[in-house]
């Protein structure tokens, strides 16, 4: 499949918008400081926190999944059995409990995420969410692919 340029200036910060790359979803978050100071906090609760054993490119920060920090680029597919996993940046809700700083439920099985795609311990998942190849074109623009 072809790159595909996605303009990622307008994404209000701790929202995602959702792109698509060879037929997959890709989701693209704009992080806030607090999301950032977080992912530290759950350093201890995910289950790869460097990123050891999971897919991204040699590029990226390993605990920040990112290019930029504020930027997470990943594919919006479950790595047990490939559902899409909702994005729940909340925290604090209701179904998800107080413990929840923020991240991705998979609507499958259950799986959780943080917002650096890392998946926590004990999850049917085994992985973290793979960051697809991606770079900066210019300041607002990324090229996925
Ligand atoms: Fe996501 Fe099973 S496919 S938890």
């Amino acid at each position: 499949g072809a790159p595909v340029k996605v303009n990622v200036g307008k994404i209000q910060p701790g929202q995602q918008i959702v792109a698509e790359w060879r037929g997959q979803p890709v989701f693209i978050v704009r992080r806030t400081e607090e999301i950032l100071a977080n992912l530290e906090k759950v350093a201890s609760s995910v289950s790869d926190p460097e990123s050891k054993a999971s897919v991204q490119p040699e590029y990226v920060d390993r605990k920040l999944r990112s290019i930029k920090p504020e930027i997470l680029v990943l594919v919006g597919l479950c790595t047990h059995l490939g559902c899409s996993p909702s994005f729940r940046p909340e925290l604090a809700p209701a179904d998800l409990g107080p413990e929840w700083v923020g991240g991705y439920f998979c609507p499958c099985h259950g799986s959780k995420y943080d917002l650096a795609g890392r998946v926590y311990k004990a999850q049917p998942a085994p992985l973290n969410l793979p960051v697809p190849p991606h770079s900066y074109e210019s300041d607002n623009v990324i090229v996925v692919g």
